[in-house]
């Protein structure tokens, strides 16, 4: 490589990244970003007095700082004056009117992470100081420089203090803490507390391995023309940041109310958590104007959504045992509203969380509802207590079957293959939705097949006749023949239907669809090598296919034989590109017809799904897009349009 492509590469990189990162719009494949990073890597490594500061190398910090040093800000951060309510907002309303009648305002979701001030010094980052007491902050530009959405240069060249906060998205976090558990570490409590701590990582290959994101809200110091607040930030977004997921300009307090309450509706299906909605005064020369009092400033407002955090009181734990036979610990808690939704258990997840957090029957707690995720207990107010707690200790007998329990990682299990609750809840689960989906088999019924000796596994339910279903108590010919047909009806399925079913531990919906599609009915034969270059399956799923295969063939092919699940067709494995294995949505007229489009993005491995979700990755929109197109924007789905789909093919 010579210098000069060298410096291209890294232009084309950093390209590269912005789409990815930025824009959520990747433009080439890993497999191609990671080579062109390699060669890089190795003109570097050459010409180690050569390397640029712009060189995405650059971004991964591994160096360990002492601490960090203090750092002020060129002009101060301010927080925020909340309100709860529309009587609130017209007190505010009024309050702000008084000092300028002439105003509109510029409403954006309040994030909640870590927030953090940029400075840039012709086009180039310079500094990154967390907020500190809003006055001086501590200097963490190593780190700042691990977060992707973060350009290291923008066009601006005048100096610019751009502020935004820091979050962790709620997929990202379930991660973190999922891995956490599994390494015996302590969880975050939230996902602000995650983005927060993983800022100020004094290793910054920390930070970088934690996917922060920054979300811009404002400048400090101000080096842009703009007289009005919403163009102020549509510059900074053309600058390469991240712009909100939903925001508008209001005239009025019914427009500011109405914003108000999509963002509050919509707020379970952001990729971030939100606290509130920020309203600001849109004319610069009002916000100035109006000023600060000591603490906030009064052109600008936080309109808290509905907490997700509460206080209650653990009434008793509960043990349960799953169809893997572990047994998890629940919290059965002082009924709750969080949100509008009463809340009367939370997972403790296992014995060692509960040690850690030291969480005792009568204790007060903290808890967290958010989106469909089960609550979960965040913090103990240990404080609080009053001698009346109790400790509750770890199980050694499995609740339902009286074996011993053995510890498995964090996990406490019940080893006993025969254990009710293990029976039961695996053939609850084979007859699930996502599995055979078979009605009438509910937790009542299928404890009165188990009690009564007639099934003890899957495998026996085919053997029920309607004599035998008869000598039930409740069963009479009507119920004994709908619950026979329903059975009959799990025969005949799709294969990865029955693969699912079969309750491979680490194998849910999408491995099994996977699985099936590659392997069909040779499933039961694949090698451990075939396993693992399935896309999204990794070495622990295949160790667990692979265990389960070996200890349950015979059980496999019996019922095989019994249901006799319709094979998939093979397909064949679409080359790399773009929309492979993404889900796209189509809208509005396009320059071919849209079944044309649609079936050449299939053949290219992509799934063409009918509506938008926060699952859609891509958006492809014609002339005239309609409702589609503002829902995919206001989930933050990536639009492009037709023309542009080809450009990137
Ligand atoms: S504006 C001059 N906008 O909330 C106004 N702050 O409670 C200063 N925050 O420290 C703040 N999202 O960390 C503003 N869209 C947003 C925000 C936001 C989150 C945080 C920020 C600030 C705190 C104030």
């Amino acid at each position: 490589m010579k210098k000069e492509e060298y410096i291209k590469s890294i232009e084309k990189l950093n390209l590269y990244s912005k789409h990815y990162y930025v824009l959520d719009d990747p433009i080439t494949t890993d497999e191609v970003y990671d080579k062109l990073y390699h060669e890089v890597v190795e003109y570097e490594v050459e010409h180690p007095t050569e390397v640029l500061d712009n060189s995405p190398t650059q971004r991964v910090g591994d160096v360990v700082s002492e601490g960090f040093t203090k750092e002020p800000h060129l002009s101060r951060m301010w927080s925020l004056e909340d309100i709860f309510d529309k009587e609130g907002l017209e007190k505010w309303l009024i309050k702000t009117y008084k000092l300028d009648k002439n105003i509109t305002f510029y409403c954006e979701p309040k994030y909640d992470g870590a927030s953090l001030n940029l400075v840039y010094e012709n086009g180039k980052l310079v500094k990154g100081i967390t907020r500190g007491d809003g006055t001086v902050g501590e200097l963490i530009t190593q780190n700042v420089r691990t977060i992707n959405s973060i350009p290291l240069e923008i066009e601006h060249k005048e100096s610019i203090e751009i502020r935004g906060e820091v979050v962790i998205f709620k997929d990202e976090f379930e991660k973190i803490n999922k891995e956490r558990l599994k390494n015996g570490e302590q969880l975050f409590a939230n996902p602000r507390n995650a983005a927060a701590g993983s800022l100020r990582q004094l290793d910054s290959s920390i930070t970088a391995e934690r996917n922060l994101v920054f979300l811009p809200y404002g400048v400090g110091v101000d080096s842009l023309p703009q007289k009005r607040l919403h163009k102020k930030m549509e510059y900074i977004y053309s600058l390469g940041f991240r712009r909100p997921p939903e925001r508008a300009v209001c005239q009025n307090i019914d427009e500011i109310e109405s914003i108000y309450k999509q963002m509050v509706h919509d707020r379970e299906s952001y990729t971030m958590m939100l606290d509130g909605m920020v309203i600001k005064v849109d004319e610069i020369a009002s916000q100035i104007d109006m000023g600060y009092t000591v603490k906030v400033p009064r052109f600008a407002v936080a309109y808290k959504f509905p907490a997700v955090e509460k206080i209650t009181t653990i009434k008793d734990i509960v043990l349960q045992v799953g169809r893997t036979g572990a047994v998890t610990p629940v919290a059965i808690v002082e009924p709750t509203d969080i949100d509008g939704v009463v809340v009367e258990r939370a997972t403790l997840h296992n014995f060692d969380e509960i040690q850690r957090k030291d969480i005792r029957l009568n204790d007060k707690v903290i808890i967290l509802r958010s989106g469909d995720v089960i609550p979960k207990i965040i913090k103990v107010l240990t404080h609080e207590r009053d001698g009346s707690e109790k400790m509750f200790p770890k199980p050694t007998h499995c609740p339902v079957c009286q074996s011993e329990l053995l510890q498995e990682d964090v996990l406490i299990k019940c080893q006993n293959l025969e254990c009710e609750a293990r029976v039961v809840n695996s053939i609850i689960y084979f007859a699930s939705k996502p599995c055979l989906n078979i009605d009438g088999l509910g937790v009542k019924i299928v404890e009165l097949l188990f009690s009564s000796g007639m099934v003890k596994s899957v495998v026996d339910l085919f053997d029920l006749t309607l004599e035998k279903l008869l000598t039930l108590e409740g069963f009479k010919e009507k119920k004994a023949q709908n619950l026979l047909d329903s059975i009959e009806k799990a025969k005949g399925k799709e294969y990865w239907r029955f693969l699912n079913a079969l309750g491979i531990e680490h194998i849910g919906e999408v491995a099994s669809k996977t699985l099936a599609e590659r392997f069909g009915f040779a499933f039961i034969d694949a090698s451990r090598e075939d396993i693992i270059t399935c896309d999204g399956i990794g070495e622990e799923m295949a160790e667990s296919v692979l265990e389960f295969v070996r200890v349950n063939r015979e059980t496999i092919l019996k019922l095989q034989e019994i249901l006799e699940p319709q094979e998939p067709i093979q397909k064949e494995e679409a080359k790399e590109n773009p929309f492979k294995g993404k889900t796209v949505v189509l809208t509005g007229t396009m320059s071919e017809s849209r079944g044309a489009i649609k079936e050449m993005l299939e053949r290219l491995g992509a799934k063409v799904s009918g509506s938008v979700s926060k699952k859609t990755d891509f958006l492809i929109y014609g002339d005239d897009a309609g409702s589609k197109y503002d829902k995919a924007m206001g989930l933050g789905v990536i639009c492009i349009s037709d023309n542009e789909m080809k450009e990137m093919l």
